[in-house]
């Protein structure tokens, strides 16, 4: 049998194509049918070539939504017909770091590297199939998916956010700090940038600064966030103006950009000859815009090694630097009640949904920023 799913065919280049449907293969295995499923900002910088040994063929996405399809014969969790939401990290819910509250760096589940895996993310991110596709097979079916009350009355768009998105949100606020009376800084208002400014706010922030280098996006998080927002410039005037702005820095700074931030002219030609990793032009600007003391918590992605890191400036005034893959797991519940309780609505990121057959156009407008695109939800 075989089903369509959103390929990796080489660097910048994907193909809705006929993949081979996926089966139980372990007892404990589930297979969904997916009804949504995100495009994520990580799936640009996967396309885009800056994750290696992608192999073609390889299926894309992490961000899943569906119905239980079928069970395998050990799972008790959840049963055909389930309405589930799967979180992007493919973890065992057993091993010291899934009960230490790190199931981003699950022991078991990647066999390929000693890091924890993520659906769709390549070998290195454990070779599990991704989700942009009609059918998923999730491991750890006993702990991974997250069911959906009966009666729940949320859109498929709100709920497919429960999978990456908003969890991500919530621990990067959370990790960071966040608590009355702080001024935070978050860097990116993409999907997750927006929501984690949604967090920063029920977490009781007094003051909340957007850093944004598209005009759109910074416009969209003034008007649904209530957000101070700064245009990026260069790490060094968007840091300056930051602690004329603050007093002499935030309190918190949480990047939500990454490695693909906007590179300096050197950046883009080091990355080309492949010495260095992408651009530092948001986590520099962290640096900059931090206080003494302060925190950044370093939620966009980064997958190398990187010359120019700025480590003296950290350690000279005393900052600390968190971050790194989100244990979404143990936060869907939490973000679930956030929602049905009404004290949270990210409706405003979802901006595009489109027929899996068109994800070749998602991932475009996602990626090229146009329509005032904020998140591209497919529908298998
Ligand atoms: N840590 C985790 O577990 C986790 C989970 C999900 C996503 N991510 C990562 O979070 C990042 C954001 O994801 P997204 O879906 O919102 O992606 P996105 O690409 O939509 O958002 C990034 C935004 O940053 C802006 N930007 C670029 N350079 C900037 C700069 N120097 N200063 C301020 N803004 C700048 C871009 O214009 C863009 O709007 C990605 O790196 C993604 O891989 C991490
Ligand atoms: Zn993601
Ligand atoms: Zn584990």
């Amino acid at each position: 049998m075989h089903m369509k799913a959103v390929t990796y065919q080489g660097v910048r280049t994907i193909e809705v194509k006929e993949v081979p449907e996926p089966r139980i293969e372990r007892p404990d295995d589930v297979i969904v049918r997916l009804t949504a499923s995100g495009i994520c900002g990580s799936d640009l910088h996967l396309v885009s070539g800056m994750v290696p040994d992608l192999p073609k063929d390889f299926v894309l996405g992490h961000e899943p939504l569906g119905i239980v399809e079928e069970v395998g014969p050990e799972v008790r969790h959840v049963k055909k017909g389930d309405r589930v939401v799967i979180p992007f990290n493919v973890s065992c819910g057993e091993c010291f770091y899934c009960r230490h509250g790190l199931e981003s760096q699950c022991d078991n589940a990647n066999e390929n590297a000693e890091v924890g895996a993520v659906f769709g993310f390549s070998e290195e991110g454990g070779g599990f199939p991704g989700a942009q596709a009609e059918y998923l097979r999730v491991p750890y079916g006993n702990y991974l998916p997250f069911r959906v009350p009966e009666d729940c009355e949320l859109t498929d768009e709100r709920l497919v956010l429960i999978s990456d998105v908003l969890p991500t949100a919530y621990w990067s606020a959370e990790n960071a700090g966040v608590k009355p009376g702080v001024t935070v800084v978050v860097l990116g208002c993409g999907p997750i940038g927006l929501a984690t400014q949604k967090m920063c706010w029920l977490m009781g922030a007094e003051r909340v600064i957007a850093v944004e280098a598209v005009d759109y996006r910074l416009d969209h998080a003034r008007r649904t966030n209530r957000v101070d927002t700064v245009k990026f410039e260069s790490p060094k005037e968007t840091g300056y103006l930051i602690k004329e702005m603050t007093g002499g820095g935030a309190d918190i700074v949480i990047d939500c950009v990454g490695m693909e931030a906007k590179m300096t002219p050197l950046e883009y030609v080091e990355t080309m000859l492949k010495i260095q990793g992408g651009s530092l032009s948001a986590l520099s600007t962290a640096v900059q815009a931090v206080r003494k003391g302060g925190v950044i918590q370093v939620t966009g992605l980064y997958g190398m090694r990187y010359n120019g890191f700025p480590y003296g400036d950290i350690y000279s005034r005393n900052v600390t630097l968190k971050g790194g893959l989100a244990p979404a797991v143990r936060y869907m519940p939490v973000v679930y009640d956030l929602m049905a309780q009404g004290r949270l609505d990210p409706a405003d990121i979802v901006t595009h949904v489109m027929p899996l057959s068109e994800a070749k156009e998602g991932y475009e407008i996602f990626a090229k920023r146009k329509q005032h695109c904020i998140k591209v939800i497919l529908r298998p």
